[in-house]
């Protein structure tokens, strides 16, 4: 057994009249839609007409709702834009009825699954995948109830498999698998959901007669024109594919001194003529950094592959831009690549699996963070231009891309909650909703999926939105300060190790000593603020203009350093932890007085893991002051405990 999400709506056969104006219609989407309306209890007694229109205003995916108690129209010019109006009008029940015109703002909105085919999840935080177990694709009711929760909350993508293809992934191609993979995209495709897989890069390597992934060699082109011929001629309706190449240990062009361009394209051209998308990542960085190296800079990778690229992708590829130049940090400035490639479509990537932000054990609500980023300004069209937000650009509106959106590595496991800790399920829900509408708020997406997932009551929808939106912030001060990062223990991304990844050669220092911390960034070190554009490129460049959440991500700074709030730098490491924590103790109390208004089992659930993350907040606090205290011996203000 296991919990239906937000979309458990106790279903019974309540007596609404669904009228459609095509009675025969066999598409499964319309199928689906009367099925969700006629299973939801909310319309007991009311009549719903499902209508489909010639309004092009509302592409293929809006919807319009109208109506007064107890008769709604939903109309759609599409089967799939009727479904996504089944599922808001159901919603729209729940929160309060009004009349809605909606059409999604990023043309990709898609989960990015981990999942590797043993059935381990890499990141996962939630038990095991439910996707596939001892090497073979699993299908059955949990993977029809996913394909319709994603649906329910508008995503059109997913990509099954972990982006790092080995083992038997390598042959998810070949026709042994490609009957459940038809059986799974078509499933997938009822919901309005395409199916991508991800692609071993140098799969021809394992071809005796090629031996090679030279993207320039014709028989590697030729080998994969045959291949998705024989794939798409199986799964006429697969989505496309996405790659990783070139990074941490995946092959790539670059073994033969080829671009990412030469390398994409390659693949790109010969899935063209079946309407593919080529998914291209550009976590691309090979950094075996030396400490003393001041120059060479990790967060500098991907826009020194890319950015000279643009205009040479073909138009099915689309760039994968992780949301910041590092990876998925409580807190990193935007990728410099976004709004700098006009002739080349762009997507962002963000993690709402908690690698670092918690691994679904702390409450981390992460949608005020990718607000953050995609209200970001990015000035790609000059100084107070328009249209020029992280969010424009991928939405394809600041250059017209013909392909753009947003995805997410997804937070879903086999557990019985489906994302470990029961409010992550408020990230997935988040991510869906922020996809489809960037200009929700993270109140009002929060305040959504309470009252979705645990009803109307005022006192549990007051403390849990309070609790959501403590979180990140909370999670933040109690963590590396001031945008630093990385001070986690390595390899596992979880626990406080401050020193952890000091002394590796992936590049991600630190650099504290005990006169100083950060690493500079400006002219005078390793010249990554330049490459934003202005103004914030000269922002970034002093101390006094950067943010002050970024300045060490940015600067190198002694301890004494004044901030605005006027304290010095070493004082706000030692007063953010212990209010990290303190804010921790705050969220526990806020949830305890909800006992008896949630049900049992999931207040329990929620409570333990709270009380887990109350004590590694301390914990977290505990370890970072005394690292620098003992750097700095430079004793707190307040004189509280420093070990
Ligand atoms: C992180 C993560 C890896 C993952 C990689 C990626 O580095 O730790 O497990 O493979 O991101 O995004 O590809």
């Amino acid at each position: 057994m296991y919990t239906k999400l937000w979309l458990d709506y106790e279903t019974n056969d309540s007596g609404v009249r669904v009228l459609f104006d095509d009675p025969f219609s066999e598409d499964r989407k319309i199928q689906n839609a009367v099925k969700e309306l006629k299973h939801c209890r909310f319309l007991k007694d009311k009549t719903v007409c499902l209508r489909i229109t010639r309004d092009e205003s509302l592409g293929e995916e809006g919807y319009h709702i109208y109506g007064n108690d107890p008769e709604y129209t939903i109309e759609a010019a599409s089967e799939t834009g009727l479904l996504y109006g089944a599922f808001r009008l159901i919603s729209l029940l729940r929160l309060g009825f009004r009349e809605v015109c909606e059409v999604p703002e990023n043309r990709l909105r898609m989960l990015n699954h981990w999942d590797n085919m043993d059935g381990t999840i890499e990141r996962g935080y939630s038990g095991n995948s439910f996707f596939f177990e001892n090497n073979e694709l699993i299908i059955n009711q949990r993977t029809e109830d996913y394909a319709r929760c994603l649906c329910s909350i508008g995503i059109n993508g997913v990509v099954i498999n972990n982006v790092n293809v080995k083992d038997e992934a390598c042959r998810l191609i070949d026709d042994r698998h490609l009957i459940q993979v038809k059986k799974l995209s078509e499933l997938f495709s009822s919901y309005g959901v395409k199916l991508f897989l991800s692609l071993n890069y140098a799969a021809t390597m394992e071809d005796e007669r090629i031996q090679s992934a030279d993207p320039l060699d014709p028989r590697v082109g030729l080998w994969w024109e045959r291949k998705f011929d024989e794939i798409y001629e199986k799964v006429p309706e697969l989505g496309g594919f996405l790659v990783k190449a070139d990074s941490e240990g995946r092959p790539g062009p670059f073994t033969y001194e080829r671009t990412q361009a030469e390398g994409a394209n390659m693949l790109a051209r010969a899935l063209k003529k079946h309407g593919g998308i080529l998914v291209w990542r550009c976590f691309v960085y090979n950094c075996q950094q030396d400490w003393r190296d001041l120059k060479t800079d990790r967060a500098r990778a991907s826009y020194d592959y890319f950015h000279n690229l643009d205009g040479c992708f073909d138009d099915n590829v689309v760039l994968q831009i992780k949301n910041g130049p590092m990876d998925f940090q409580v807190r990193e400035p935007v990728s410099p690549l976004f709004g700098q490639m006009p002739h080349t479509n762009q997507m962002i990537e963000f993690q709402i699996a908690q690698e670092y932000t918690g691994q679904q054990r702390h409450v981390c609500y992460l949608i005020p963070w990718f607000k953050e980023v995609l209200e970001f300004e990015i000035c790609a069209k000059g100084e107070n231009s328009r249209d020029s937000k992280v969010k424009d650009v991928v939405s394809g509106k600041t250059f017209d891309y013909k392909i753009s959106g947003m995805c997410a590595v997804a937070n879903t496991g086999s557990d019985e909650n489906w994302t470990g800790h029961d409010l992550a399920a408020a990230n997935l829900y988040g991510f869906g909703r922020l996809a489809f509408d960037p200009e929700l708020s993270a109140e009002e997406i929060a305040s959504e999926w309470i009252r979705l997932t645990y009803g109307n009551n005022e006192k549990v929808l007051q403390n849990i939105q309070k609790i959501l939106m403590m979180s990140w912030p909370a999670y933040e001060k109690y963590n590396a300060p001031l945008g630093i990062g990385w001070m986690v223990t390595p390899s596992v991304h979880y626990g406080p190790d401050p020193d952890g990844y000091e002394y590796s050669k992936w590049g991600t220092y630190h650099k504290a000593d005990c006169r100083a911390i950060g690493v500079e960034r400006n002219a005078s070190g390793t010249g990554y603020a330049g490459l934003y554009l202005e103004p914030n490129a000269s922002m970034y460049e002093n101390p006094e203009t950067t943010p002050e959440e970024l300045l060490l991500f940015f600067h190198r700074l002694p301890y004494s350093y004044v901030l605005k709030s006027g304290k010095t730098l070493i004082q706000h490491i030692y007063d953010t932890h212990f209010e990290g924590a303190e804010d921790v103790e705050r969220m526990t109390e806020l949830f305890r007085e909800l006992r008896g208004l949630i049900e049992e089992k999931a207040f329990d659930r929620i409570e333990k893991r709270l009380e887990h993350q109350l004590w590694h907040s301390k914990e977290w606090r505990d370890v970072i002051n005394s690292y620098f205290y003992r750097k700095t011996l430079i004793e707190d203000e307040k004189g509280r405990k420093l070990y």
